[in-house]
């Protein structure tokens, strides 16, 4: 149900630098506590030689999955790239491997130069579909597909294509549609939701002046006008956690978990401490009225988004940006 994120050991610019140890201590903490799925990336500067090192031994003990990013879906590409990263992982098959994002155009500060063609549809099914047959891989999946993307795809895809990674917390709910939702269903694919804590900000120790990561600021959500919406929603988190004895981040991944098409809320930490917390949301019960309460605020807050936009603000298009009062 939980899945352990790693971006953050990536030492990247992104996240700044730790102490490796105190990633060998979540990672201890998080087998301990039962979690048994990790998530990373090529994308995620060293994380993937990072948990190579740390899962020695126990590499059997998880189900593991990376990422392949960028464009090149040809079967040579990916295939190269995914022997990069099954040495880095030390290991020689992954459980998953998903394309990380789709084509945008305009995306990546207007380096991406066009949408998904059919071309890429029919490159990503074809050779996931050979990774699998060689072993290499056990499933496929995809990354930020909105519906549009997903129905690119030939039904047959979906014997391989098994998961989208989405961006889903109560403070982002371009997934949360019915017919997304019902194609997905259809198809026999599942959400694993991502920045299930809006990257840290529903744990409610954020405000207005708290210093930020690099990750935090290109993040729509951590800019203005759409933080102070956002922190009214961080309020009505809080008021619920009170109530029921438990902590913001622990509410809001409750939350994460209880939506119909999530199959595993993706939560990262850096402190070991907060790995116990995460597992105990699990079992935390909400009143209908607690949900709805939430619910509520954070639709609320949504109105007011366009379901166009991307989390990260390089993602989008400035024209987008421009609409909802994001000034870069
Ligand atoms: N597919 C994609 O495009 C994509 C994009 C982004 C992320 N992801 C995946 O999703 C993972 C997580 O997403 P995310 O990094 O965006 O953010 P997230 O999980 O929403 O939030 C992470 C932040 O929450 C804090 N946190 C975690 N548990 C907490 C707790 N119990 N109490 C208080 N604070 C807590 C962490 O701070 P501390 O370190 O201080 O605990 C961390 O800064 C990534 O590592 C990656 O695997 C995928």
């Amino acid at each position: 149900m939980i899945c352990l994120g790693t971006w953050e050991f990536g030492q990247t610019d992104q996240w700044g630098a730790h102490d490796v140890s105190e990633y060998g201590r979540v990672l201890d903490r998080a087998l301990d506590a039962g979690i048994n799925f990790i998530d990373t990336s090529e994308l995620y500067g060293n994380s993937e030689e990072i948990l190579g090192q740390l899962l020695k031994g126990r590499r059997e003990k998880v189900i593991l999955a990376t990422k392949i990013a960028g464009y090149q879906w040809d079967y040579n590409t990916m295939r190269k790239r995914l022997q990069q990263s099954l040495k880095r992982l030390q290991t020689d098959y992954l459980d998953l491997y998903q394309i990380h994002w789709p084509k945008i155009k305009g995306a990546d500060h207007g380096q991406c130069l066009s949408n998904m063609e059919s071309e890429d549809y029919s490159l990503i099914a074809s050779s996931l579909g050979r990774l699998k047959s060689e072993g290499l891989i056990s499933m496929g999946g995809v990354s930020n597909f909105r519906l549009r993307h997903l129905r690119g795809f030939n039904d047959d895809a979906f014997n391989i294509i098994a998961s989208d990674q989405v961006p889903y917390s109560l403070l982002w709910r371009a997934y949360d549609d019915r017919e997304t939702i019902d194609f997905c269903g259809l198809k026999g694919v599942k959400y694993l939701a991502y920045s299930t804590l809006a990257v840290g900000l529903l744990s409610g120790k954020y405000g207005r002046d708290t210093r930020l990561a690099p990750a935090q600021s290109s993040n729509l959500l951590f800019n203005e006008p759409i933080l102070t919406y956002a922190l009214k929603v961080v309020e009505v988190v809080k008021g619920v956690a009170k109530e029921v004895d438990a902590s913001p981040a622990q509410i809001a991944l409750r939350w994460v978990i209880d939506r119909e098409p999530t199959c595993s809320a993706i939560v990262a930490t850096t402190n070991p401490e907060n790995i116990s917390a995460n597992v105990e949301a699990v079992d935390l019960h909400l009143t209908r009225d607690q949900s709805e309460r939430l619910d509520v605020a954070s639709k609320e807050f949504w109105s007011s988004m366009s379901p166009a936009l991307e989390m990260w603000i390089w993602r989008n298009t400035s024209a987008n940006l421009e609409k909802i009062g994001v000034k870069l």
